[in-house]
């Protein structure tokens, strides 16, 4: 008995060593032969603005920044109006404060504007167009996603629900430069958001 438990581990042991030393040799031949500076940089994607692409696609920010329109199965993605916004042409739902604390959250058929006992928050217009994040700077942009700042600009509201900035701001530096770089590159789209109507804070008790 105990000899066979003294061959497993030993036979346990000497795995150990041959992982060891494969995993020292796979960093050896790293360390000699490097990957290309673009795969090292960009999450495993060939540019800046692809790896962007694909934190803003499983980021979910389609979902809420892309007017919807309906189709065979529900509602889906209006890509021509990419990251463009709640449309300007659709007039924004009117906001009564007792009702929205009552019925609780109401959105639109686009998806991309919100009404709550916070207010009515209307989904940004992300397209590099002048009504977007055209004049935008990177500092801005994290700033905005990570203390949750209405432009990223110091005296500006904090940003209301849906949304997720608490999370989204979770992303690396590098993660968000690459989203940021990625909504440069994207058709800009005209469209003036409505401004937010914040509501009242609640009355003390
Ligand atoms: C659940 C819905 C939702 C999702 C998902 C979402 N957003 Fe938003 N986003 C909004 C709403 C609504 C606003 C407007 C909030 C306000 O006015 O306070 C907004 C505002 C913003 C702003 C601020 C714009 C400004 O003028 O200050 C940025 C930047 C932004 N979103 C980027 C993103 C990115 C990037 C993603 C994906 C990684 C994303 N959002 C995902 C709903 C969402």
């Amino acid at each position: 008995m105990s000899t066979k438990i003294m061959l497993a581990v030993s036979a346990v042991i000497t795995g150990l060593c041959v992982i060891v030393a494969c995993n020292e040799g796979a960093e050896t031949s790293a360390a000699e032969t490097p990957a290309p500076a673009t795969t090292a940089s960009f999450g495993g994607y060939e540019s800046q603005e692809k790896w962007g692409e694909h934190l803003v696609t499983i980021g979910g920010c389609n979902d809420c920044h892309t007017p919807k329109k309906m189709g065979p199965n529900g509602p889906e993605p209006d890509m021509s109006q990419m990251l463009s916004g709640h449309p300007a042409q659709q007039p924004p739902p009117p906001f009564d404060q007792k009702e929205a604390a009552a019925k609780g959250l109401a959105v639109t058929q686009t998806l991309t504007a919100w009404i709550g006992p916070w207010g009515n928050t209307y989904a940004a217009n992300l397209t590099p167009d002048s009504t977007g994040l055209a004049g935008w700077t990177e500092a801005q942009f994290i700033k905005c996603l990570r203390e949750g700042k209405s432009k990223g600009l110091d005296n500006n509201r904090p940003l209301l629900p849906p949304m997720p900035w608490q999370e989204i701001g979770q992303m690396t530096d590098g993660e968000l430069k690459a989203v940021f770089a990625y909504l440069k590159s994207i058709p800009p789209v005209k469209n003036v958001v409505p401004e937010a109507v914040i509501a009242a804070a609640p009355a003390a008790k």
